[in-house]
């Protein structure tokens, strides 16, 4: 008999481990000087919603869908003006998170492959446009770039 193949989360230890990540990785996110101005003083409501989208990211139960609707994850972060230096900022914390958490080998690499690729299509702003002034205050954008200013 063969065993039915284990999805990421499975592999990586369920509810448990995904708690340990998402700690581990807003803890650094909070330390850093590119992606700390984009986030809220209390990360508490962040962190609940990121455990329930990496749960279902990596073959969980759809946890962040059941709550919150469709993710339409890029879309959720028009509203905020992301360049590729937010997003290698945002994959060194994941990736220092995954490893605290214990989590190597070619189980990291499938992982943070995923990752890597959701985290380039939030890119939204070229980084020599990260400064332009919005009107609407520098970092946390207000408006839907894109969309409501097309
Ligand atoms: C590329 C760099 C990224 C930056 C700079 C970024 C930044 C942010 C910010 C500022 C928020 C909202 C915080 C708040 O005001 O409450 C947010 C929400 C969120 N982010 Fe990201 N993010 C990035 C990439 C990612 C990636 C790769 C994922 C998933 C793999 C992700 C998943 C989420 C989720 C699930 C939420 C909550 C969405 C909601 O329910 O509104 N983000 N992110």
């Amino acid at each position: 008999m063969t065993e039915p193949a284990k999805t990421l989360y499975e592999a990586a230890g369920g509810a448990p481990t995904i708690a340990r990540l998402v700690e581990a990785f807003y803890r650094r996110v909070a330390e850093d000087p590119v992606l700390r101005p984009l986030f809220p003083d209390d990360f508490t409501e962040v962190k609940a919603r990121q455990t329930r989208f990496l749960t279902q990211f990596f073959g969980g139960p759809p946890l962040y869908t059941e709550q919150y609707g469709h993710p339409m994850l890029r879309y959720r972060h028009l509203r905020f003006r992301i360049t590729p230096k937010h997003a290698e900022a945002w994959l060194a914390c994941m990736s220092a998170a995954m490893q605290e958490t214990g989590i190597t080998g070619p189980l990291y690499d499938a992982m943070f492959e995923r990752l890597k690729r959701t985290a380039y299509h939030m890119v939204n702003t070229p980084d020599e446009d990260a400064d332009r002034p919005t009107g609407q205050g520098a970092d946390r954008a207000g408006g839907l770039v894109g969309i409501d200013n097309a």
